[in-house]
């Protein structure tokens, strides 16, 4: 019979360890009896960027990065990009099975009744710069709506926590479009709650003195898979930092800030944006051979290609790679595709990409959509955060329901300088 635990043998001192494993893990404290003398601290783990360390088990999102396989609650990715709608999928998301009807009636008129902002948030807006950073705008405005509903501290009351649950969910379109429209020096427009989730933000997106906005339904439905796709991706960097915020019990809006915060970057959420502006900058496919030479002489990266995670083709890259001709009947062939297609058909044939595994991922195809759908580049990653904020919430409840979590704390190994005494200004 084999024995499900890890035998270790200290060199050092030739002393022999017997470590259990569970679900093909060892527990990281485990270590720390692996000591040269008593007063030793004790063994740790290195390991930068979390690349194979496991923070918590969860039930929420599975990935298999070999197979490309992404399951939200167990359901595939595909047969929810086909079958469901965005709001059945946060509830999903949320609450682990699917809504009956009554379920999901009740979930949508919640969510579709805590889309307004308190009016002093529209004043708090108005003050940004007029050529403020959509996602900055969405980031403070995030953390200021802690301001309006200070009950949210009381983060292990349940019912405090799912009312901040559905007020972020419903309020995350309204803060987005209203930082769209400051960045236009529109006037902002209030959501109608007669929409759906994605139709109400594509209204106040665009809406200017119609008495009756009409969504086109392609692009309604288009934007509700992009959301779809974008609601969870596990422990990645922006809903890790969800899970470090939330560890010190901070109220949901500011630790979500944080998470949004992540997700800016452009190794991150901010690489759709990215990819546009790699596209733009290449400018014509006939340039393609050129920019991947400078690639694979590591003067830059190729955007959009490549995932800690996806060792294989992104899932969420096949979905949208299928829906953007939909778009495009619409909205017209975005040019940069073309582009797009001969980076994507010289990576794959490359060995460099090859052998390092590197795909296009959910980033590479999403901005070309959006930019067809008339979004500026700067709108990507806010884009990115209206449906992330589900994942986030979602692993945000399991963390404070989860006994065994503690506080985020990561530990160090201190190589600086030893003791030394302090040198008066005047002898240095
Ligand atoms: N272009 C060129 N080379 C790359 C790229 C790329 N996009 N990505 C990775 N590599 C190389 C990298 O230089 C390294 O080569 P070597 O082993 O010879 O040093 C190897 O591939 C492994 O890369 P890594 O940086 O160790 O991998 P990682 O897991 O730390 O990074 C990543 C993952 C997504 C940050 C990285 O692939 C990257 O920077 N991609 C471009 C940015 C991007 O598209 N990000 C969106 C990610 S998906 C959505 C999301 O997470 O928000």
């Amino acid at each position: 019979m084999t024995k499900n635990t890890l035998t270790i043998t200290d060199n050092r001192t030739g002393q022999g360890y017997d470590i259990p494993i569970e679900h093909d893990t060892i527990n990281a404290m485990d270590l720390r009896q692996i000591r040269v003398n008593e007063g030793d601290f004790g063994m740790m783990s290195y390991d930068p960027g979390f690349k194979n360390t496991a923070s918590t088990k969860s039930n929420i999102t599975f990935i298999d990065g070999g197979a490309g396989i992404l399951r939200y609650r167990g359901y595939p990715i595909e047969q929810l990009a086909e079958k469901s709608k965005f709001l059945e999928v946060a509830y999903l998301t949320l609450f682990g099975e699917l809504p009956d009807k009554e379920a999901y009636d009740a979930w949508v008129y919640d969510i579709r009744h805590h889309t307004f902002l308190h009016e002093n948030m529209k004043s708090l807006m108005q003050a940004f710069r007029h050529d403020a950073h959509p996602m900055g705008m969405f980031i403070s405005s995030v953390a200021a709506l802690s301001t309006f509903y200070p009950e949210a501290r009381n983060v292990m009351d349940p019912e405090v926590r799912a009312k901040q649950i559905v007020r972020l969910i419903s309020k995350v379109p309204t803060i987005a479009a209203f930082s769209y429209r400051h960045s236009k020096g529109l006037p902002y427009v209030y959501p109608n709650n007669d929409l759906t989730y994605a139709g109400n933000f594509l209204a106040m997106l665009d809406k200017m003195s119609e008495s009756t906005y009409e969504v086109n339904p392609v692009l309604e439905r288009a934007l509700d898979v992009l959301f779809m796709l974008h609601v969870d991706h596990e422990q990645n960097c922006g809903t890790a930092t969800m899970r470090v915020i939330g560890s010190s019990q901070t109220d949901p809006y500011t630790a979500m800030a944080g998470a949004a915060a992540a997700l800016y970057g452009p190794l991150h959420g901010g690489a759709n944006e990215a990819v546009l502006r790699m596209l733009v900058e290449i400018g014509d496919a006939k340039n393609v051979p050129a920019f991947m030479e400078g690639v694979k002489k590591r003067e830059r990266l190729l955007m959009g290609f490549g995932h800690r995670v996806y060792k294989n083709f992104d899932p969420r890259a096949k979905i949208i790679k299928g829906i953007a001709d939909q778009v495009f009947e619409v909205t017209g062939r975005n040019p940069l595709l073309d582009i797009a297609l001969e980076l994507e058909r010289i990576a794959l044939a490359d060995d460099f990409f090859i052998e390092r595994n590197l795909y296009p991922n959910v980033d590479f195809y999403s901005g070309i959509i959006y930019q067809a759908m008339k979004f500026p580049v700067s709108m990507f990653p806010v884009l990115f955060a209206i449906p992330r904020t589900v994942g986030w919430l979602t692993q945000w409840q399991e963390l404070l329901g989860d006994k065994t979590q503690k506080i985020a704390r990561p530990r160090q190994i201190y190589l600086g300088a030893d003791e030394r005494d302090f040198v008066p200004m005047h002898k240095r």
